[in-house]
């Protein structure tokens, strides 16, 4: 396995919508335990592929403490969501960055998993929000597109500021 380069906030791939798998082979399964290699790495609950450098809709979670519980998901889709939660989300591109997001408390999403077979996942609270979070990154989104103006700014700030400082 290979541990990949996590892109941070500021890099284009970042915002560019990832396109759909069309077959489960080898390289997407090998990509996918490297990805789940990188996120382990960096104490992460999700990764999306973007995030390492790849437009593909593939993405990796696993909200376990014990990191024995890991999900590969490729072309996930949020099929339904209901209730509203607000919680601190944090993201692998944007290290020690944090911010309250809205999200759906319920998920039902579909995906292909790593053999190749169809899922449905119903899922809430943490894994629900993780699944939004990385399906975002699939198509160009980032949590803190969700913030208010002036909580935006003052994140871009601090990262114009740490990128000033080789910090980024
Ligand atoms: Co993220």
């Amino acid at each position: 396995m290979t541990k990949l380069d996590i892109r941070k906030y500021g890099d284009s791939i970042l915002r560019k919508k990832s396109k759909e798998v069309s077959t489960v082979n080898d390289d997407v399964k090998r990509f996918a335990q490297d990805m789940l290699e990188t996120m382990y790495a960096a104490k992460g609950l999700g990764l999306a592929a973007p995030q390492v450098g790849v437009s593909s809709r593939i993405c990796v979670i696993d909200i376990d403490p014990d990191k024995k519980s890991p999900i590969i998901m490729i072309n996930p889709k949020v099929i339904s969501g209901e209730g509203k939660v607000v919680d601190q989300e944090g993201c692998l591109s944007l290290p020690e960055l944090f911010a309250e997001v809205k999200r759906f408390s319920n998920i039902v999403a579909q995906y292909t998993d790593i053999s190749g077979k169809n899922k449905k996942v119903e899922a809430r609270d943490l894994l629900a929000r993780a699944i939004q979070h990385e399906i975002d990154h699939l198509d160009a989104k980032i949590f803190i597109d969700y913030l208010p103006d002036w909580k935006r700014k003052n994140m871009e700030k601090e990262i114009k500021r740490r990128k000033k400082k080789g910090e980024w």
